[in-house]
């Protein structure tokens, strides 16, 4: 017989066949019903059991999370809440699952860090795998939005010699052994030695390589796993992450703003269509989890509320410099609420500044562009007054900053400027500065953290929670 996935049953037209189907047991209940679940849909299909006929020592391997190979006529369901139901006319315990030792009782209310230790299994309960189906879907999005407006995707190496960020946030990659390294004559770790004869690391980004692809194929984006040594233990940070890059030749910041806000409207419309029942779940989940918060903490919008504001409202566009007055005249910064306290331009602004303006005084994404050139990477685009950049991040209410990007800089004499007062040096960006020296032309592009598009398209609150298997300081099991 020919096997189906429980989401085709639970849509099927009409019942009244023979169906067979496999997967995995939620919930047993009275030695009759089966919840089983195989990953097709949030919702499980009930398996009835004729527990008269069937052999004890048989209904006792029906456990939490055994794998069962299950036949039967698809019925409509006398229950509430699903169409159709399985008679069982044929059941076998594909694996067993030992009640006794397997360590997530659903019935116990896991809580979301036991379960980040079992993050092997955690996939099996309803959050996860919702979450995780948005998450394939979503990647989904990227790819299917960046074809139908002509972009190539390009491969960056993950093994890299450059500091893309300039922000010395990189591990390192070497084969050299650690006792005995070889080393050069001033006692230095002697590096022509190590596997590519040179000092080497995990890339912070693709940008730079992506620029120089973005001038030949005309749009170009990337997508794949980032890699940041931030000694961050947040909510927010990974150290390893996924990116999505694009780079377009010929347009400037504003195209740039645009390009990202539609980007990030079609994905999440993507999702909201293709993954209705997950979401519908997640925005139950969420009010439960919710309901233990003193109100003031809760989210004013239910799930999808937000991401239909998020498709309807343009995001709000302001100067850093408008942002700081916004910010200096605050309660919280007036009442010195705020940690950092905004005393004059040029702070460089903190999550808090960052959701003060989403949260509570736009109530809005909101793009900030023109940043203070000093707190902004070595590559954004000078402005005429000599103190700003073309850089732009967009910020999202419960994320904070989910985007990052800038006009570049193209102009060859300004950016090796830059680069000298910063120390960083042109031999090593000779490569770099080529697209510069050849057929130079205005250009932009921006990163989006996947994982923070995760989050705020599921409603999950931690960042561990939305990867599958997330690295953080002092934490790299599986
Ligand atoms: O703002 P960032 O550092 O920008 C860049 O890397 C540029 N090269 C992008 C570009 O212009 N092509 O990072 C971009 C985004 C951030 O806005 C954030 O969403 C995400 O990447 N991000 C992280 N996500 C999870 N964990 C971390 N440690 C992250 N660091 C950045
Ligand atoms: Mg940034």
């Amino acid at each position: 017989m020919k096997y189906s996935k429980i989401k085709a049953l639970l849509e099927s037209e009409k019942g009244g066949m023979e169906v067979a189907t496999r997967g995995w047991v939620r919930t047993f209940r009275n030695k009759q019903f089966i919840a089983l679940n195989d990953g097709s849909t949030i919702h499980n299909i009930q398996c009835v059991v004729d527990f008269e006929n069937t052999p004890e020592a048989i209904l006792k391997r029906i456990t939490t999370s055994a794998a069962l190979d299950i036949q039967g006529t698809l019925v409509e369901s006398q229950g509430s809440g699903q169409k159709y139901e399985i008679q069982v006319t044929k059941l076998e315990v594909l694996g067993d699952s030992d009640a006794e030792k397997y360590p997530i009782q659903l019935r116990n209310r896991p809580s979301l860090e036991f379960l980040r230790e079992n993050a092997h299994l955690r996939v099996r309960t309803n959050t996860f795998s919702a979450v995780m189906r948005v998450r394939a879907v979503l990647a989904y999005a990227v790819h299917k939005y960046f074809n139908e407006k002509g972009f190539f995707y390009f491969n960056a190496p993950i093994i890299t010699g450059s500091d893309a960020e300039g922000a010395g946030e990189m591990f390192r990659v070497s084969a050299l052994p650690f006792d005995g390294t070889p080393r050069t004559e001033d006692g230095k770790v002697n590096f022509k030695e190590d596997f590519f004869g040179r000092e080497t690391n995990l890339t912070v980004s693709g940008q730079l390589e992506a620029e120089t692809y973005a001038m030949a194929l005309g749009q170009v984006y990337t997508f794949g796993p980032t890699f940041r040594a931030e000694n961050s233990n947040t909510s927010r940070h990974l150290a390893e992450f996924w990116m999505i890059e694009p780079e377009v030749a010929f347009n400037d910041l504003n195209d740039n703003m645009d390009l990202a806000e539609d980007f990030i409207r079609y994905v999440i419309k993507y999702a909201m269509e293709n993954c209705a029942d997950d979401l519908k779940f997640l925005e139950q989940r969420l009010i439960e989890e919710e309901k233990n918060k003193p109100q003031a903490e809760r989210s004013e919008m239910a799930l999808l509320e937000k991401l239909n504001f998020v498709l309807e409202n343009n995001f709000i566009r302001i100067s850093y410099t408008e942002a700081i007055d916004i910010l200096k005249n605050s309660k919280p910064n007036k009442n010195k609420k705020f940690q950092y306290i905004i005393e004059e331009w040029g702070a460089d602004l903190q999550s808090e500044h960052e959701r003060y303006l989403v949260e509570k005084h736009f109530k809005s994404p909101v793009i900030l562009f023109d940043y203070p050139a000093k707190i902004k990477a070595f590559y954004m685009r000078l402005n005429e007054d000599g103190q700003t950049v073309r850089a732009m991040d967009i910020l999202f209410p419960g994320i904070g900053e989910i985007v990052g990007g800038s006009q570049r800089e193209e102009r060859l004499d300004v950016l090796v400027e830059k680069m000298n007062a910063l120390g960083i040096p042109e031999e090593e960006l000779w490569w770099y500065l080529d697209t510069r020296r050849f057929g130079t032309a205005i250009h932009s592009g921006f990163g989006l953290g996947f994982e923070r598009l995760v989050l705020f398209v599921t409603g999950m609150t931690n960042i561990r929670d939305v990867i599958p298997f997330p690295r953080t300081p002092q934490n790299a099991e599986f």
